[in-house]
């Protein structure tokens, strides 16, 4: 993997921008409808590499989103029928690669939004299930595709199989049948399902919810979530007591309970005012 990512973080299939504290996020190679080969595996993976080693607050939620017809068509099946001719330790290194991606932006200390259009299927689909919370049209398709083209859902099994669970697993990886935005949502891949010409502003409204909210708390919330799921109470205890009282002793968490107590909008929310996100109102959150 030869990319290397310059000082102004130019990319050749991703597009970013920065608006107020808001990162957006866009797969740019619509010919393909998005699919990611080893150039934008190694691009995302420096991209959230980059986004994680920004100061705390610089962004506070990241849009991921497709340019062109569709959000992501997963995997590119061109690049992945000339694995044929790599070696088992290349072939190895390549799933690794695309394992380590997914795992960095499951893991941003920030919240990422999907913005899914059209399609989202096989590792498509595993972007979804990278995002804290994911809006859809409602024409979109869903799948988890792979055994259809005779490969199977493994590099992205972990995220999706934490978001669908295994009953709903059992379904689609086995049978590879794609799906309704609505079904997505049903089994919890997808948050909000709206039609086409809604889906920014429902965006926006998830965006300006975020935005609206104590930074570090945002972030405290997003790290305490994998460290408790799937533990006994009795040993995630000291965890979740420490998580509160560390936040309430915060100058954040002090501000932001003074600032009920005082009815005013907590200090935060001067430093956000101009992002995208907190200007439109139209969307709503279901
Ligand atoms: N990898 C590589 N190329 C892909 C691709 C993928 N995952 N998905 C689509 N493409 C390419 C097509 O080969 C086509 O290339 P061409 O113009 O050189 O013929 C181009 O993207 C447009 O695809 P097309 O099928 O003509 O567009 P569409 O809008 O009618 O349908 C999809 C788009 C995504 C629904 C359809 O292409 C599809 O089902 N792709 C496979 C998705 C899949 O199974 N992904 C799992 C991979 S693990």
């Amino acid at each position: 993997m030869s990319f290397v990512v310059n000082e102004i973080m130019s990319y050749q299939f991703l597009t970013t921008t920065r608006e107020g504290g808001v990162e957006y996020l866009t797969l740019n190679r619509p010919d393909v409808r998005n699919a990611f080969n080893e150039q934008v595996i190694a691009e995302l993976s420096a991209w959230a590499a980059a986004t994680r080693a920004l100061a705390p607050g610089v962004v506070r939620a990241v849009v991921l989103a497709g340019a062109g017809k569709m959000f992501c068509a997963g995997a590119d099946i061109t690049w992945m029928s000339k694995t044929v001719q790599y070696t088992e330790t290349e072939n190895m290194r390549d799933a690794e690669a695309m394992s380590r991606m997914f795992a960095a932006l499951n893991e941003l200390p920030m919240p990422l939004i999907g913005r899914i259009h059209g399609a989202a299927l096989g590792g498509g689909a595993g972007l979804a299930a990278v995002c804290d919370i994911v809006a859809a049209d409602e024409g979109a398709v869903f799948g988890f595709t792979e055994v259809k083209l005779g490969i199977l859902p493994a590099v992205i099994s972990p995220f999706a199989l934490a978001k669908i669970g295994r009953s709903a697993a059992r379904e689609l990886f086995l049978t590879g049948a794609r799906f309704s935005a609505a079904r997505a949502k049903e089994i919890g891949l997808v948050h909000a399902v709206v039609p086409a010409a809604d889906l920014d502003a429902t965006v926006a409204s998830y965006v300006r919810e975020i935005v609206s909210a104590g930074p570090e708390a945002v972030a405290a919330a997003k790290s305490l979530i994998p460290q408790v799921w799937g533990r006994p109470i009795e040993d995630v205890m000291p965890i979740t007591a420490a998580a509160i009282a560390a936040r309430r002793v915060s100058a954040e968490g002090q501000e932001g309970l003074r600032a009920f107590l005082e009815k005013r909008a907590p200090r935060w929310s001067e430093d956000t005012k101009d992002t995208k996100g907190t200007k439109d109102t139209k969307g709503q959150i279901s």
